[in-house]
């Protein structure tokens, strides 16, 4: 059975000019579905890089099928999860990287459905996290926090332009020295593996109740840079975002500034990325509450 492909994985593609991948796509699920004893189920919404499909494995298992669109490399989330072995993340059940193709464990719905009180979502997100982050060496093949921040600060300014200065010259300053300051700091020795963009739709219900991530990014950063994030979530809530860094920064013993600082970061870049491809309201709202801080 060939699983429906979801507007947004099908619009990511004809952008790309890539149609025939579209064409070879149900041969592709066909014969990973025999390779590993797979029943075809339903396609997952949500994504717009992969093809997202529930199957069953062939003791019963409910799992996912995520099939990575060209150009999309899922090498380093396949490194993430495999690391994290289940620990706060969905289990890696088989990869073929090859075919950009990963077996995960099948997770319910997302925190975001579920817990009402934001939060609440932040202290849960938090713990989740908690339970990912692993000391890592530097023989991992994961880009470091100093090369994101260093890779961020030289695409941001152009990014701003294009996107037609969607936030004051102050707010680009600013996340620019945040940028340099996480460069410095990175540290190998205390490096973790960090995910990258925890968030509430990010944090999917596991059977036994508890929360695991999915669509690891993937860093071998300082744990702040994932407490950045988790700042950076739900602009508009008008709550004080020093409090909840605070917050984070008690439930972790991670430093304040430095969670701060990456939350400055996430939230600027975030912001004017999402204006640029036109993301709203969540670009303007980023960027609203960027320029407010700044000002
Ligand atoms: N392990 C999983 N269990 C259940 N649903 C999943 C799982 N992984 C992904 N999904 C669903 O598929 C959607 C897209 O997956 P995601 O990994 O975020 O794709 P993309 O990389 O394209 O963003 C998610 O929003 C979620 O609804
Ligand atoms: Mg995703």
């Amino acid at each position: 059975m060939s699983p429906d492909i979801p507007d947004q994985v099908r619009k990511t593609v004809m952008a790309d000019g890539n149609e025939c991948w579209l064409d070879e796509l149900p041969g592709v699920v066909d014969s990973l579905a025999q390779e590993w004893s797979l029943t075809i189920g339903s396609s997952l919404a949500g994504g717009h890089a992969a093809l997202v499909v529930e199957v069953t494995l062939a003791d019963g298992t409910p799992a996912v099928l995520k099939i990575g669109v060209p150009g999309r490399d899922l090498g380093h989330e396949a490194m993430v999860l495999r690391l994290a072995n289940g620990g706060g993340c969905a289990k890696l059940l088989g990869e073929d990287v090859g075919r950009q193709a990963l077996l995960l464990e099948r997770l319910g719905a997302p925190m975001y459905d579920i817990v009402a009180d934001p939060s609440n979502r932040h202290d849960l997100l938090c713990e989740v996290a908690v339970r990912m982050w692993r000391p890592i060496g530097p023989d991992i093949g994961l880009p470091t926090g100093a090369e994101l921040a260093e890779q961020y600060a030289h695409r941001l300014p152009e990014l701003w332009e294009q996107a037609g200065r969607p936030c004051s010259p102050a707010t680009v300053a600013d996340a620019l020295n945040c940028m340099n300051r996480r460069r410095l700091a990175h540290d190998d020795r205390s490096s973790v593996l960090v995910h990258g963009d925890i968030h509430e739709m990010n944090a999917l219900q596991a059977s036994d109740g508890s929360y695991k991530l999915i669509d690891p990014a993937g860093l071998r950063a300082e744990p702040a840079c994932d407490l950045g994030t988790i700042v950076r979530c739900n602009p508009g809530l008008d709550d004080d975002l020093w409090a909840r860094t605070e917050r984070l920064a008690s439930r972790t013993r991670v430093d304040a500034t430095a969670i701060w600082e990456w939350g400055t970061i996430h939230r600027v870049v975030s912001g004017v990325y999402a204006c640029s491809i036109g993301f709203q309201p969540f670009g303007d709202l980023l960027l609203a509450e960027a320029d407010r801080l700044t000002a």
